[in-house]
Protein backbone atom coordinates (compact mmCIF):
# COMPACT_ATOMS: atom_id res chain seq x y z
CA UNK A 1 0.00 0.00 0.00
CA UNK A 2 3.10 2.37 0.29
CA UNK A 3 2.25 4.61 -3.59
CA UNK A 4 -1.36 5.37 -1.78
CA UNK A 5 -3.19 8.30 -0.63
CA UNK A 6 -5.65 8.45 2.23
CA UNK A 7 -7.92 11.28 2.98
CA UNK A 8 -9.15 10.82 6.28
CA UNK A 9 -11.44 13.64 8.18
CA UNK A 10 -11.84 14.67 11.77
CA UNK A 11 -7.87 13.45 12.61
CA UNK A 12 -7.07 16.15 15.13
CA UNK A 13 -8.40 13.81 17.91
CA UNK A 14 -10.00 10.52 18.30
CA UNK A 15 -10.95 7.98 16.42
CA UNK A 16 -9.21 9.81 13.54
CA UNK A 17 -6.28 10.44 15.04
CA UNK A 18 -5.84 6.84 16.09
CA UNK A 19 -7.24 5.89 12.28
CA UNK A 20 -4.29 8.58 11.07
CA UNK A 21 -1.78 6.63 13.12
CA UNK A 22 -2.39 2.97 11.89
CA UNK A 23 -3.00 4.00 8.34
CA UNK A 24 0.87 6.07 8.61
CA UNK A 25 2.14 3.21 10.51
CA UNK A 26 1.25 1.16 7.06
CA UNK A 27 3.43 3.40 4.74
CA UNK A 28 0.15 5.19 3.76
CA UNK A 29 0.72 8.64 3.01
CA UNK A 30 -2.16 10.74 4.44
CA UNK A 31 -3.69 14.53 3.99
CA UNK A 32 -5.62 15.17 6.91
CA UNK A 33 -7.04 18.75 6.65
CA UNK A 34 -7.51 20.93 9.91
CA UNK A 35 -11.23 22.34 10.39
CA UNK A 36 -9.46 25.48 9.01
CA UNK A 37 -8.76 24.26 5.77
CA UNK A 38 -11.94 21.70 5.70
CA UNK A 39 -15.01 22.93 7.59
CA UNK A 40 -18.01 19.92 6.96
CA UNK A 41 -20.26 22.30 8.33
CA UNK A 42 -20.16 24.79 4.92
CA UNK A 43 -20.62 23.83 1.85
CA UNK A 44 -18.42 26.75 0.76
CA UNK A 45 -15.45 25.03 2.78
CA UNK A 46 -15.87 21.92 1.08
CA UNK A 47 -16.06 23.82 -2.67
CA UNK A 48 -12.76 25.71 -1.56
CA UNK A 49 -11.10 22.27 -0.07
CA UNK A 50 -12.12 20.64 -3.28
CA UNK A 51 -11.43 22.84 -6.01
CA UNK A 52 -7.52 23.54 -4.51
CA UNK A 53 -7.12 19.46 -3.71
CA UNK A 54 -4.77 18.49 -6.67
CA UNK A 55 -3.75 15.42 -5.00
CA UNK A 56 -4.81 11.51 -6.36
CA UNK A 57 -6.57 10.58 -3.05
CA UNK A 58 -7.15 6.28 -3.27
CA UNK A 59 -8.83 5.51 0.38
CA UNK A 60 -11.30 8.09 2.07
CA UNK A 61 -12.30 7.94 5.66
CA UNK A 62 -14.99 9.92 6.29
CA UNK A 63 -14.60 9.66 10.47
CA UNK A 64 -15.54 13.38 11.27
CA UNK A 65 -18.83 13.94 12.87
CA UNK A 66 -20.76 15.62 15.43
CA UNK A 67 -23.17 14.38 18.27
CA UNK A 68 -26.13 16.33 19.28
CA UNK A 69 -28.54 14.86 22.30
CA UNK A 70 -32.23 15.76 23.14
CA UNK A 71 -35.68 15.25 23.05
CA UNK A 72 -37.89 16.18 19.87
CA UNK A 73 -38.47 19.54 21.46
CA UNK A 74 -35.03 20.08 22.34
CA UNK A 75 -33.42 20.30 19.63
CA UNK A 76 -34.30 22.98 16.79
CA UNK A 77 -34.48 21.94 12.73
CA UNK A 78 -31.50 24.33 12.81
CA UNK A 79 -29.90 21.27 14.79
CA UNK A 80 -30.79 18.82 12.61
CA UNK A 81 -29.42 20.40 9.53
CA UNK A 82 -26.06 20.79 10.72
CA UNK A 83 -25.95 16.96 12.13
CA UNK A 84 -27.24 15.91 8.74
CA UNK A 85 -24.46 17.81 6.67
CA UNK A 86 -21.51 17.35 9.16
CA UNK A 87 -22.09 13.97 9.29
CA UNK A 88 -24.04 12.71 5.88
CA UNK A 89 -23.71 15.44 3.33
CA UNK A 90 -20.24 16.27 3.87
CA UNK A 91 -19.25 12.63 3.38
CA UNK A 92 -21.52 12.54 0.30
CA UNK A 93 -19.75 15.69 -1.25
CA UNK A 94 -16.30 14.42 -0.08
CA UNK A 95 -16.90 11.06 -2.22
CA UNK A 96 -18.46 12.55 -4.85
CA UNK A 97 -15.31 14.89 -5.26
CA UNK A 98 -12.88 12.05 -5.77
CA UNK A 99 -14.19 9.26 -6.84
CA UNK A 100 -14.06 10.17 -10.72
CA UNK A 101 -10.27 9.74 -10.18
CA UNK A 102 -10.64 6.71 -8.72
CA UNK A 103 -12.50 5.11 -11.41
CA UNK A 104 -9.99 6.20 -13.62
CA UNK A 105 -7.69 4.53 -11.67
CA UNK A 106 -9.54 1.39 -10.96
CA UNK A 107 -9.02 1.65 -7.17
CA UNK A 108 -10.53 3.37 -4.32
CA UNK A 109 -11.46 2.13 -0.75
CA UNK A 110 -13.94 4.47 0.96
CA UNK A 111 -14.81 3.38 5.08
CA UNK A 112 -17.73 5.91 6.37
CA UNK A 113 -17.39 6.20 10.33
CA UNK A 114 -20.74 5.52 11.41
CA UNK A 115 -22.42 4.08 15.07
CA UNK A 116 -24.66 2.03 16.45
CA UNK A 117 -26.75 4.63 17.06
CA UNK A 118 -27.41 4.21 13.38
CA UNK A 119 -28.99 0.59 13.90
CA UNK A 120 -30.69 0.93 17.48
CA UNK A 121 -31.10 4.19 19.79
CA UNK A 122 -31.68 5.44 22.41
CA UNK A 123 -32.83 8.46 24.40
CA UNK A 124 -32.40 11.93 23.27
CA UNK A 125 -30.79 10.27 20.24
CA UNK A 126 -33.00 11.00 17.12
CA UNK A 127 -31.00 13.32 15.43
CA UNK A 128 -27.73 11.41 15.81
CA UNK A 129 -29.81 7.85 14.86
CA UNK A 130 -31.39 9.11 11.56
CA UNK A 131 -27.57 10.88 10.49
CA UNK A 132 -25.83 7.73 11.18
CA UNK A 133 -28.70 5.64 9.61
CA UNK A 134 -28.76 7.67 6.98
CA UNK A 135 -24.38 7.23 6.22
CA UNK A 136 -24.93 3.84 6.48
CA UNK A 137 -27.86 3.60 3.46
CA UNK A 138 -25.16 5.90 1.37
CA UNK A 139 -23.12 3.55 2.28
CA UNK A 140 -25.05 0.75 0.74
CA UNK A 141 -26.23 2.82 -2.23
CA UNK A 142 -22.69 3.95 -3.53
CA UNK A 143 -21.41 0.64 -2.73
CA UNK A 144 -23.73 -0.23 -5.92
CA UNK A 145 -22.76 2.26 -8.12
CA UNK A 146 -19.12 1.87 -7.50
CA UNK A 147 -18.48 -1.75 -7.36
CA UNK A 148 -17.75 -2.12 -10.83
CA UNK A 149 -14.66 -0.07 -10.45
CA UNK A 150 -13.01 -1.44 -7.91
CA UNK A 151 -13.78 0.84 -5.54
CA UNK A 152 -15.07 -0.51 -2.48
CA UNK A 153 -17.01 1.17 0.60
CA UNK A 154 -17.85 -0.01 4.12
CA UNK A 155 -19.20 1.47 7.34
CA UNK A 156 -17.54 0.99 10.49
CA UNK A 157 -20.28 1.60 13.65
CA UNK A 158 -18.74 1.42 16.01
CA UNK A 159 -20.35 1.21 20.10
CA UNK A 160 -18.53 2.93 23.13
CA UNK A 161 -15.37 3.94 22.28
CA UNK A 162 -12.87 5.42 24.91
CA UNK A 163 -13.48 9.38 23.46
CA UNK A 164 -13.97 12.74 24.47
CA UNK A 165 -17.23 11.98 22.58
CA UNK A 166 -17.99 9.50 24.86
CA UNK A 167 -17.11 11.77 28.00
CA UNK A 168 -19.26 15.24 26.75
CA UNK A 169 -22.36 13.03 27.10
CA UNK A 170 -22.29 10.79 30.00
CA UNK A 171 -21.12 11.39 32.98
CA UNK A 172 -18.84 8.76 35.37
CA UNK A 173 -21.49 7.22 37.23
CA UNK A 174 -22.85 7.03 33.81
CA UNK A 175 -20.24 5.31 32.16
CA UNK A 176 -19.88 2.99 35.13
CA UNK A 177 -23.09 1.66 34.96
CA UNK A 178 -23.13 1.27 30.93
CA UNK A 179 -19.76 -0.28 30.93
CA UNK A 180 -21.97 -3.32 32.80
CA UNK A 181 -24.36 -3.23 29.84
CA UNK A 182 -21.17 -4.30 27.81
CA UNK A 183 -20.78 -8.26 26.87
CA UNK A 184 -17.28 -7.29 27.46
CA UNK A 185 -17.77 -5.24 30.17
CA UNK A 186 -15.47 -2.98 29.25
CA UNK A 187 -14.91 0.04 26.64
CA UNK A 188 -14.06 0.14 22.91
CA UNK A 189 -10.11 1.02 21.95
CA UNK A 190 -9.80 4.06 19.30
CA UNK A 191 -7.04 1.63 17.82
CA UNK A 192 -9.55 -1.30 17.49
CA UNK A 193 -11.63 0.68 14.95
CA UNK A 194 -8.56 1.92 13.28
CA UNK A 195 -7.34 -1.67 12.79
CA UNK A 196 -10.80 -2.69 11.49
CA UNK A 197 -10.64 0.66 9.16
CA UNK A 198 -6.95 -0.71 8.01
CA UNK A 199 -8.20 -3.60 6.88
CA UNK A 200 -10.99 -2.53 4.90
CA UNK A 201 -9.29 0.48 2.98
CA UNK A 202 -6.17 -2.16 2.63
CA UNK A 203 -5.91 -4.50 -0.88
CA UNK A 204 -6.18 -7.38 1.27
CA UNK A 205 -9.91 -6.41 1.32
CA UNK A 206 -10.74 -7.27 -2.28
CA UNK A 207 -14.09 -8.50 -2.36
CA UNK A 208 -16.23 -6.86 0.98
CA UNK A 209 -18.32 -3.84 -0.39
CA UNK A 210 -21.80 -2.14 0.74
CA UNK A 211 -21.25 -3.79 4.57
CA UNK A 212 -21.67 -1.99 7.82
CA UNK A 213 -19.30 -3.36 10.05
CA UNK A 214 -20.20 -3.30 14.08
CA UNK A 215 -17.56 -3.00 16.44
CA UNK A 216 -19.16 -2.78 19.71
CA UNK A 217 -17.94 -5.88 22.03
CA UNK A 218 -21.26 -7.39 21.71
CA UNK A 219 -23.23 -4.45 22.78
CA UNK A 220 -26.02 -4.78 19.77
CA UNK A 221 -25.91 -8.70 20.25
CA UNK A 222 -28.12 -8.79 23.30
N1 LIG B 1 -16.60 8.02 20.48
C1 LIG B 1 -17.49 7.07 20.34
O1 LIG B 1 -17.79 6.32 21.31
C2 LIG B 1 -18.15 6.86 19.01
C3 LIG B 1 -19.09 5.85 18.91
C4 LIG B 1 -19.72 5.63 17.70
C5 LIG B 1 -19.39 6.41 16.60
N2 LIG B 1 -18.48 7.41 16.73
C6 LIG B 1 -18.20 8.19 15.51
O2 LIG B 1 -16.79 8.17 15.29
C7 LIG B 1 -16.37 9.39 14.64
C8 LIG B 1 -15.25 10.02 15.44
O3 LIG B 1 -15.72 10.18 16.76
P1 LIG B 1 -14.76 10.66 17.97
O4 LIG B 1 -15.39 10.19 19.21
O5 LIG B 1 -13.34 10.33 17.68
O6 LIG B 1 -15.01 12.25 17.85
P2 LIG B 1 -14.30 13.47 18.56
O7 LIG B 1 -13.26 13.02 19.54
O8 LIG B 1 -15.42 14.34 19.04
O9 LIG B 1 -13.56 14.17 17.31
C9 LIG B 1 -14.33 14.63 16.26
C10 LIG B 1 -13.42 15.02 15.10
O10 LIG B 1 -14.26 15.53 14.06
C11 LIG B 1 -13.84 16.85 13.74
N3 LIG B 1 -14.97 17.69 13.35
C12 LIG B 1 -16.13 17.89 14.02
N4 LIG B 1 -16.90 18.77 13.36
C13 LIG B 1 -16.20 19.14 12.26
C14 LIG B 1 -16.45 20.02 11.18
N5 LIG B 1 -17.55 20.77 11.11
N6 LIG B 1 -15.52 20.14 10.22
C15 LIG B 1 -14.36 19.44 10.28
N7 LIG B 1 -14.05 18.59 11.27
C16 LIG B 1 -14.97 18.45 12.24
C17 LIG B 1 -13.17 17.35 14.99
O11 LIG B 1 -12.30 18.44 14.66
P3 LIG B 1 -11.91 19.58 15.73
O12 LIG B 1 -10.75 19.03 16.52
O13 LIG B 1 -11.57 20.76 14.90
O14 LIG B 1 -13.10 19.83 16.61
C18 LIG B 1 -12.45 16.10 15.47
O15 LIG B 1 -11.24 15.93 14.76
C19 LIG B 1 -17.63 10.26 14.56
O16 LIG B 1 -18.20 10.15 13.28
C20 LIG B 1 -18.56 9.66 15.61
O17 LIG B 1 -19.92 9.89 15.30
C21 LIG B 1 -17.86 7.66 17.91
Amino acid sequence: MESKTALVTGASRGIGKSIKEVLTTDGIKIVSPSRNELDLSSSESIDKFLSQMSEDIDIIINNAGILKVGKHNELSSDDFHEILQVNVVAPFRIISGFVEKMKIRNFGRIVNISSVWGQKSKEGRTLYSSSKAALDALTRSLAIEFASYNILINSVAPGYIETDMLKQCNTEDELNIIRHTIPMKRFGKKIEIAELVKFLTSENNSYITGQIFTIDGGYTSK
